[in-house]
């Protein structure tokens, strides 16, 4: 589901803070019955690797087989339930409830002062799209010293209910909230360079480049539109500047590294026009291949924070 850019509004006290997306993929698995299951243990280290570095976080997270499962069985994959199917409405939302509590609860148990925002009020789903808003509150709970959490859901609006995709509400937020870094953890080492054939992952990846981006395959069971469309959304990130990572969020310690500026393992998505300074090579091409020396870390200012 497409969303319209939000705006930027209210003071700027939420610049410095981080957005970290989780993928569904990553924090959840189906168990041998079929049913839905967080990953509570990595979920809570991952929780725990964002409160050791003190930065201020806003945390977004996929539904997985809590949500990819239920848009194949009730036939929305196109993102859109429509009106006068309120019970499928209904029945999502009780198993995207019981996600969002166990995804709570294991960021608290991991050390973060969590909170979570309800998409509710925050966004609202007309002429099919669906709109942030307003941040204020995200931003009010973050100058609190709380993290607040928010998770892929379905908006609700004249016409019926609507997929909010979490790795495009994670971009909404990045944009709207100026943010220092936007890092998508994965359950893939990067975007890799040749899917399905090898592990091999672009260092830096032009989301504006349509061979690059086209390369990667179109993921049709998945109602989120999986990797061609977390790239996509990250170049729209990337497009205003702020630096942005799809990392491995399988590795410990990778995304504590990527909130301090360096990431170990994943791509930088980069988005035509001018690069910046900063990164490790001025002057290694945009798409970085495979020659680039896998141990060293992807940069990006940290003056911030
Ligand atoms: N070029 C690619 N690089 C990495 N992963 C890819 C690529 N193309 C498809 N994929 C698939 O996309 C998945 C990640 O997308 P997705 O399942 O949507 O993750 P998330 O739950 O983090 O949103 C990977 O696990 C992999 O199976
Ligand atoms: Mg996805």
């Amino acid at each position: 589901m497409t969303s319209d850019r939000p705006r930027a509004s209210g003071p700027a006290e939420a610049a410095g803070c981080r957005i970290v997306k989780l993928g569904g993929s990553l924090i959840t698995t189906t168990d041998p019955d079929g049913s839905p299951h967080v990953n509570e243990q990595r979920v809570a280290a991952l929780a725990q690797e964002i409160a050791a570095t003190g930065l201020p976080t806003i945390l977004v997270h996929g539904t997985g087989a809590f949500g990819k499962p239920a848009a194949r069985r009730h036939n929305y994959l196109d993102g859109v339930i429509t009106a006068g199917r309120q019970k499928v409405f209904a029945e999502v939302s009780a198993l995207l409830a019981r996600l969002e509590l166990a995804v709570l609860e294991a960021l608290q148990r991991g050390g973060l002062c969590a909170v979570r925002v309800p998409l509710s009020g925050l966004c609202a789903y007309t002429d099919g799209k669906i709109r942030l808003r307003s941040v204020d509150g995200v931003r009010l709970l973050l100058n609190h010293g709380i993290v607040p959490v928010l998770g892929g859901n379905l908006a609700w609006g004249r016409d019926g209910f609507a997929v909010h995709s979490s790795d495009t509400l994670a971009a909404d937020l990045a944009i709207a909230l100026h943010a220092t870094a936007l890092i998508m953890a994965t359950n893939a080492g990067g975007v890799h360079l040749h899917h399905g054939a090898s592990d091999r992952i672009h260092r830096e990846l032009d989301a504006d480049d349509p061979v690059l981006s086209g390369s990667i395959p179109p993921d049709r069971q998945d109602v989120s539109g999986g990797m061609r469309a977390k790239v996509r959304e990250c170049g729209r990130v990337a497009r205003t500047g702020i630096p942005t990572f799809i990392i491995d969020g399988r590795l410990p310690g990778n995304l504590a590294a990527s909130l301090r500026g360096a990431t170990p393992s994943g791509t930088r998505i980069r988005a035509g026009g001018p690069q910046d300074t900063d990164s490790p090579s001025p002057d290694r091409p945009t798409s970085t291949t495979p020659e680039a020396p896998p141990e060293e870390a992807l940069r990006f200012p940290r003056e911030q924070g």
